[in-house]
């Protein structure tokens, strides 16, 4: 068995996965929403302040949950500590990494370090022994701190085709929950925002549309966002919740057209190299996103593939999932191994 702990943002989570069948026998996860929704985003001092405070409260119900399993020796069946290193905030990483090298160190185990990207695609095989990829996995990462097209042949072929410029996705989401004074994290709050809202959507602009680049880019609707937030509020400086929610639809159906359109080229482009295509990360349970993307495969015939929605946000059963991978190939860190600094292409091919 593998213990696994993720602690890359504003999520404390811990993970016991069975390595033979790859099964999770135990997961659980303390978020930190209500602490930093009055600054409209993650304040990473708080978010580490939290991880050293709820990180061992974690670990206190992992080991109650492995002495049901073997009552005289809870710790006899674990093979490994494996701990998200990549990318992330440095002073939360560094809580989960400190919990990591301690266990490793007192128990006498093997630490697998891991990158959180990598763990993301993973949350689409969490419980199952196949990574069931057909030919070719194609994958959509949509989180706070990323938006990437990935390309999956196997483990040690990941192809990075496309990313952000500049914000995430995710993050557009936040930053317009931000401006709107809607609390964090924004994604849900406004996916909820602008379902209220069934009339005409404002005029935004699709980002990068006449650009031929497989990119994305979210500053400029943002931008556009804070440019309606000034007309709507007008000389009242109030905003109405109908504008609000007029705002947040048209902002949604803008960032998800923004999505859809670089994806139909890669589909165009790459179509022939994937039979399977998954959309993760935390913006992935954003419902709009998932209706267009699964009639964008059902157009194109490819088989979409979904992580269960408890599993699309930061977790740590896909990192236990992702260290089954690691551990049988032997791939462990020194203990002591840092918050990785490394660049994207260590991990991926980047094209
Ligand atoms: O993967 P995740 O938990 O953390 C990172 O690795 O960043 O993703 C969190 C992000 C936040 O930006 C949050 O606003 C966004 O996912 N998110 C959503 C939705 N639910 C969460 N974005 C759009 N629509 C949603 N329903
Ligand atoms: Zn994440």
């Amino acid at each position: 068995m593998i213990v696994s702990i993720e602690s890359s943002c504003d999520d404390s989570s811990l993970a016991l996965t069975r390595i033979a069948d790859c099964k999770l026998l135990f997961h659980t996860k303390l978020s930190q929403d209500s602490h930093h929704s009055p600054f409209g985003g993650v304040v990473p001092e708080i978010a580490s302040r939290l991880h050293a405070q709820n990180l061992p409260l974690l670990l206190t119900k992992l080991t109650d949950f492995l002495r049901t399993l073997n009552p005289n020796a809870p710790f006899a069946p674990l093979k490994a500590i494996a701990v998200t290193n990549r990318p992330g905030l440095s002073v939360t990483l560094s809580e989960g990494m400190c919990m990591a090298n301690a266990l490793a160190l007192s128990l006498d185990l093997p630490l697998l370090c891991l990158n959180h990207l990598k763990g993301h695609i993973y949350s689409l095989f969490i419980d199952t022994p196949h990574a069931h990829i057909g030919e070719g996995l194609g994958v959509l990462l949509v989180s706070g701190g990323h938006t990437q097209i990935l390309h999956m042949r196997d483990y040690e072929h990941i192809t990075l085709v496309a990313q952000s410029l500049d914000d995430s996705f995710g993050e557009s989401f936040d930053k317009v929950a931000k401006m709107l004074s809607l609390g964090y994290p924004g994604g849900p709050i406004v996916e909820s925002y602008a379902a209220r809202h069934s009339g005409a959507l404002l005029p935004m602009p699709i980002p990068l549309l006449h650009d031929k680049r497989l990119a994305y880019s979210f500053s400029g609707l943002k931008n556009a966002v804070r440019l309606e937030i000034i007309k709507a509020q007008g000389m009242a400086k109030d905003i109405s919740e109908e504008a609000k929610a007029q705002i947040c639809a048209s902002f949604q159906e803008a960032a998800c057209a923004h999505i859809l359109h670089k994806l139909r080229i890669y589909f165009q482009r790459y179509g022939g190299y994937f039979t399977h295509f998954g959309v993760v990360g935390g913006a992935s349970a954003n419902g709009v996103l998932r209706s267009r993307i699964e009639s964008l495969c059902q157009e194109f015939g490819k088989t979409l593939i979904l992580a269960p929605l408890e599993f699309c946000a930061d977790n740590a059963a896909m990192i236990g999932r992702l260290a089954c991978e690691a551990y049988m190939r032997k791939e462990f860190s020194p203990l002591g191994d840092m918050i990785s600094p490394k660049s994207l292409s260590e991990d991926f091919i980047v094209l």
